[in-house]
């Protein structure tokens, strides 16, 4: 049944999208330095993906939840499934560089989720700056922005100095009135993964976003076949809470297995119903936990074999997502086993049975027994901590390793004139260039009737008996041939080299 007077209003959650550099962590950085509740700032646990800011609006302090972003892969995950990680979408631009690729291709996913978003033209206070340019090429891709024949908002801000950043938290508040977010507190929880990782003194714990409802403790929560008790939770400063409700980002610890990022969670406080409900969902999970991904054919030629560690899941996400992009004829990637934490002895030894093999590690470390197994094995073992330098190394490496084929490639062809004399050093010629050139040191064909009865090679390269190192089209030249065909009066010779693809 209904009951909509207890639907109240709840904080916007709010993504920050944009290309390369063009300022997303250093905005988040800044809003969370100044607006994270006084005395708490330095409190911020290391892997925070979202956290909670207080805007103070006309004297009323109203609460706003950003995502940093690791929370992309969650993004793009949860778009295949139809359902909004964020109220709020900002799409930041620098006002150096204007729209770029990852500017669209983060717009496209906003308008994809039809998410209400600002624009944030940033880097302001650089003295490159230009703001419209950079407007221009905003409403040259489709965003028409206000006041350019347009309603999409935008804010002039600078991450660096924070100027126009209260005026960008006041429009997102605004725009979140105008969406009317609305949430429930007295419905049981329910929200997102935004990601999960694995601490080998920990355990394994995962960060939710609850977008409507209240979590307490006595729950349990499901996500996916994953399922943890309301022990250790805490909030996104890592102090340990005992209830929480919407639009909060939770760490929640004791998962009994790792919930994927993107995954949809709910609570149930009955401990029966709860495992029940897990083993519904592992016999509807189409997904085995070990399975191999070939990217490209599997009867490829050359497979290169890899094993893939980063650190947290929504990462370990978004570095299969790079992989997925490499395509080299003739050549596959198979992901043998993937993970999150460190490399370890296993993956080292897995990856030895396969001189192609390559460990990846993005934002993770090898612990020491890889290390040493690494030295011994020679195993390839490859450190990324920036996503586009992995993507660039990954499409280098298959393409030096890709199957290639060797063709002739013709450089030119002669027709033999005259036969001068026949010596243990070579045949000597003349003969006319037809097309293309003759170099001294290249081999020939030699055809005769058009069949091909062998080759030679170019010892001796005269044009009007001068030595000299090409002959070119149309000209008559001498020529000694290395060769153990005796070469004949009207014959061709056709010189080539040979080309890898
Ligand atoms: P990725 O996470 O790599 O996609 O980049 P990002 O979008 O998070 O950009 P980041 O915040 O790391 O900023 C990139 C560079 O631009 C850093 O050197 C920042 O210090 C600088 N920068 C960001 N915003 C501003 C700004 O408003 N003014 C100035 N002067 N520099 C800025
Ligand atoms: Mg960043």
């Amino acid at each position: 049944m209904q009951t909509p007077s207890k639907h109240i209003e709840r904080p916007p959650v709010v993504a920050v999208m944009g290309h390369i550099d063009h300022g997303k962590s250093s905005l988040l950085d800044y809003i969370r330095k100044s607006n994270v509740v006084a005395g708490e700032a330095g409190g911020i646990t290391q892997h925070v993906s979202a956290y909670e800011v207080v805007h103070v609006e006309d004297g009323i302090p109203r609460t706003i939840t950003f995502l940093d972003t690791p929370g992309h892969a969650a993004f793009s995950n949860m778009r295949e499934r139809g359902v909004e990680i964020a109220d709020i979408a900002i799409l930041i631009v620098s006002a150096e560089d204007g729209v770029k690729t990852q500017t669209l291709e983060a717009l496209k996913q906003i308008e994809k989720q039809k998410v209400p978003y600002i624009v944030a033209i940033n880097k302001i206070d650089k003295p490159n700056a230009n703001i419209e340019k950079t407007k221009n090429s905003l409403v040259e891709n489709g965003v028409y922005l206000e006041g350019m024949g347009g309603s999409i908002p935008f804010a002039l801000i600078s991450a660096k100095t924070g100027a126009g950043i209260p005026e960008l938290l006041s429009l997102i508040l605004l725009t979140a009135d105008l969406a009317e977010l609305k949430g429930n507190p007295h419905e049981n929880a329910e929200g997102f993964v935004l990601e999960s990782s694995m601490d080998p003194r920990r355990g394994t714990s995962a960060t939710l976003i609850i977008k409507n409802g209240t979590i307490k403790r006595g729950a349990y929560v499901l996500a996916g076949t994953a399922l943890a008790p309301f022990r250790i939770v805490e909030n996104f400063l890592g102090k340990p809470i005992t209830e929480a409700t919407c639009s909060s980002p939770i760490r929640v610890t004791g998962w009994d297995e790792m919930p994927r990022s993107g995954e949809l969670f709910y609570v149930l406080y009955d401990k029966k119903e709860a495992e029940k409900a897990q083993a519904d969902a592992r016999l509807k999970s189409d997904s085995p936990k070990t399975n191999i991904e070939f990217i490209g054919s599997s009867d490829a030629q050359k497979i290169i074999p890899i094993i893939v560690k980063a650190d947290v899941a929504g990462t370990l996400e978004a570095v299969k997502k790079e992989l997925r992009k490499v395509s080299a004829e003739g050549l596959a990637l198979k992901i043998i086993s993937e993970g999150v934490g460190a490399i370890t002895e296993n993956d080292i030894v897995l990856a030895s049975s396969d001189p192609l093999a390559l460990v990846l590690g993005f934002h993770t470390k090898c612990d020491s027994k890889a290390r040493d197994q690494q030295d011994r094995l020679k195993v390839n073992v490859h450190m990324f901590d920036v996503i586009y330098k992995l993507s660039e190394w990954i499409t280098e490496h298959a393409e030096t390793v890709r199957p290639r084929e060797e063709t002739d490639e013709v450089v030119g062809t002669l027709k033999v004139l005259k036969l001068f004399s026949q010596s243990k050093d070579g045949q000597v010629i003349g003969g006319k260039v037809l097309t293309g050139s003759l170099k001294k040191g290249l081999s020939v064909k030699i055809v005769r009737r058009e069949h091909e009865l062998g080759k030679g090679k170019i010892t001796v390269l005269q044009s009007q008996k001068i030595e000299t190192s090409e002959v070119y089209a149309d000209t008559e030249c001498g020529l000694m041939i290395d060769s153990k065909i005796e070469i004949a009066t009207g014959d061709t010779l056709v010189c080539f080299i040979k080309v890898t693809k």
